[in-house]
């Protein structure tokens, strides 16, 4: 049904039919709650004429409304701001209806929430993300919706950031009706049966149990690595249930204002625009191919989770192994996987059907004639993959595009002598490929448009975060990562233990530091790396023994139960062995330890980090300083709230970052590369 003769209200739309007035929010692409959106709500309220019977709030496109326009939030919010239009819904002689499909986010839910009733279609989806982005629900969202839902599920919904769907919604109580009807038609008809006013704010908050609360609270702090805005998130939820509801929406609001300008929701705002740049190449118009069926060629920890991840989205898989015994490891491994999620609640019986269904394994290359991407993920050598890339190109129809997940190797050599090597890219996936969010699209020297955005495309479907990056050792992330662990190795044989080195950097907000991570992922992985560098080291570069002395003598980590640490009983404890020899080393080195303190260990590994972020901007590796702080904090752990080491470094002062850069250069010595610092933060500031 639509509604008749419009009068526009900027971008909102009036229309007045059979006694009721609608509103429609035209607001493209995402209906975001812009300061123009909001006077025209207002400005439409005002201006009702008397006597309506209802209202119906909608969203025209493709979603109620995906949230507020962040842009706005750098500066002081103009009025109306949203509370003032939540006021005027709410002082409405009228009944209002939140008639919602698409999104209903941050302030698009908290305008829903300020609205009588609420009815979505059943592919709506609905949550408060505030918390992610650094702040809390600043009209509302903290007050009226465990109103509704109760404390317990607004706690899980406000302090997760989590998107639930209509059918939940509805569950909670959140929404009051699902309808596959016309969204309009169905709101007319609620309307019809006799929906009144029945504002959020007044209701009273249903019974909880204060110490699944409390409990529940300590769990979210620990998980929210106790940032400011989680504990108000939860200080504002519980005290949702006090009696002065003006109060309450007060203290909120003012919670709100002061987080959105603090710096870690600044940071994180720098990163949600940055990531959406780091998915778009702007010069590029190619249209990229359909990919529907994938080829994975390597069954192993890649390609097994490689496979994962298109399961995930829907994909057909074909996996190619070497040989049976491998294929059929492969497999079960696979389905076995599957399965598990399937046992733990993840995917329902029929998604475990259909991806099982869509998996297929062969050890024949031939067989991959019907895809329309193929990724090969397997041993890390030269003398494995370029063959391999050869004998793809020579049997794959021309339009199907090639992937490699190399981490290291150079991809414009791998491809060289290949007549098809404008369709071959890095799609560098991470570890698990079906968890970690981050994707390197690496553009080759002779990477085609139409390749390069199936890559792009392809990242989309997967909901993986892509980067565009150059060939280089590395890419972006590892080359970086690897002038990280060097200066932590540096650290140690200049007389700082790791154990230090690992507990200043998870107080600066990673997960694990840099020697608990080698651990993890196994010394003789960057031992090998090592080895096939020795021929290429500049003689004269200071070089820390430690790590291979540990590989030596057999300490490669938790799968030796000793590496940089003893792992006596699973958990990490410093050890003896690697004290002697580190002391061994720095005595062969006739260095006299002098220990780091944690403020020098954490300035002196990101400085490394920003020095190498340089670096990969001036040889064009990377295309913009924000997409170096996208990689970092979707793939290394990087901490978010800080935005990504360009960002940190943004926030420095410029001298004491000099004088930074100077140590790195005495600690490194010959062989050091200053990058202009200075060049990386304005590119940063020239593309926020
Ligand atoms: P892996 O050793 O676990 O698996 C490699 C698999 O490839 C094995 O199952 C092997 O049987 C199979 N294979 C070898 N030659 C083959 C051929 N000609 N045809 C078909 N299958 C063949 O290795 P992993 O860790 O999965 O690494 C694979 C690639 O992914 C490497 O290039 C690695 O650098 C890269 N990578 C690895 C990451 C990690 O964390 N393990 C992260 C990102 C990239």
């Amino acid at each position: 049904m639509t509604p008749h003769a419009p009068t526009a209200f900027g971008t909102v739309h009036r229309a007045v039919r059979a006694n009721v007035l609608f509103l429609t929010i035209d607001n493209p692409p995402v209906n975001a709650g812009s300061h123009a959106v909001r006077r025209g709500l207002v400005a439409a309220l005002q201006d009702a004429p008397s006597g309506l019977h209802g209202a119906v709030l909608i969203g025209s496109g493709r979603s109620f409304v995906a949230g507020s326009d962040l842009r706005e939030f750098s500066a002081p919010l103009v009025y109306p701001e949203l509370p003032d239009v939540i006021a005027a819904i709410e002082a409405a002689p009228f009944p209002v209806i939140a008639a919602i499909h698409g999104v209903a986010l941050g302030g698009g839910l908290e305008l829903a929430l300020g609205c009588d009733h609420r009815i979505a279609t059943p592919e709506a989806k609905l949550g408060l993300p505030e918390v992610s982005l650094g702040m809390v629900p600043g009209a509302g969202g903290t007050q009226r919706l465990p109103r509704l839902v109760g404390r317990e599920i607004a706690l899980e919904m406000v302090c997760g950031s989590t998107r639930i769907s209509a059918k939940r919604a509805l569950e909670i109580g959140l929404v009051d009706a699902v309808t596959t009807d016309d969204l309009l038609d169905a709101a007319l008809h609620y309307l019809d049966q006799g929906a009144g006013k029945r504002r959020a704010a007044q209701l009273t908050i249903p019974q909880d149990d204060p110490q699944v609360l409390a409990t529940l609270s300590a769990k979210i702090m620990k998980k929210g690595c106790n940032r400011p805005n989680m504990a108000e998130a939860i200080r504002l939820v519980m005290a949702s249930n006090l009696p002065d509801v003006t109060a309450t929406l007060a203290d909120e609001r003012a919670s709100f204002q002061q987080l959105r300008l603090a710096e870690d929701a600044s940071a994180l705002r720098h990163l949600f625009f940055a990531e959406r740049r780091a998915a778009s190449v702007d010069w590029l118009s190619a249209t990229p191919r359909p990919v529907t069926a994938v080829g994975v060629v390597g069954g192993g920890t890649m390609g097994q989770g490689i496979a994962r991840a298109c399961l995930a989205a829907g994909l057909t898989v074909i996996l190619v192994e070497r040989d049976a015994v491998s294929l059929v490891r492969a497999l079960d491994s696979l389905r076995h996987a599957l399965q598990a999620r399937c046992d733990r609640g993840r995917i329902d019986a029929a998604t475990l059907a259909s991806q099982l269904a869509a998996l297929t394994g062969t050890t024949e290359l031939a067989d991959l004639q019907d895809t329309d991407l193929v990724i090969e993920a397997v041993f890390e050598e030269t003398s494995v993959k370029q063959p391999l890339l050869a004998q793809l190109d020579a049997l794959l129809p021309p339009e199907v595009v090639i992937g490699t997940n190399t981490s290291y190797l150079d991809i414009d050599a791998l491809v060289a002598d290949l007549p098809g090597r404008s369709r071959v890219l890095g799609l560098h996936f991470f570890s698990p490929a079906d968890v970690m969010r981050l994707l390197e699209v690496v553009r080759a020297k002779a990477t085609n448009d139409v390749t390069l955005v199936t890559g792009l495309a392809l990242a989309k479907t997967l909901g993986k975060q892509p980067v565009v990056a150059r060939v280089a050792e590395g890419f972006i992330g590892n080359r970086i990562y690897s002038a990280y662990r060097r200066r932590a190795e540096l650290l140690v044989l200049d007389g700082t233990d790791p154990q230090d080195i690992d507990a200043a950097v998870t107080r600066f907000g990673f997960a694990m530091g840099p020697f608990a991570v080698a651990d993890l992922s196994g010394l003789d992985i960057a031992w090998a790396m090592r080895k096939r560098q020795a021929a290429t080291r500049d003689p004269r570069a200071r070089y820390v023994p430690i790590p291979d002395t540990l590989c030596e003598a057999g300490r490669l980590g938790r799968k030796t139960s000793a590496g940089w640490y003893d792992y006596p009983e699973g958990a990490a404890l410093p050890s003896p062995a690697t004290q002697e020899i580190i002391e061994s080393a720095r005595h062969d080195a006739g260095i006299s330890p002098v220990a780091a303190d944690p403020a020098t260990i954490q300035r002196q590994l990101l400085i490394a980090m920003v020095n190498e972020a340089g670096l990969l901007l001036a040889e064009g590796v990377a295309q913009r300083a924000s997409d170096i702080d996208v990689v970092l904090t979707n793939g290394y752990g990087f901490p978010r709230w800080i935005g990504g080491p360009l960002w940190w470094a943004a926030q420095q002062d410029a001298c004491a970052l000099h004088q930074d850069q100077t140590a790195l250069a005495r600690a490194i010595g010959p062989g050091f590369t200053p990058a202009d610092i200075t060049a990386a933060l304005r590119d940063l500031a020239r593309s926020a």
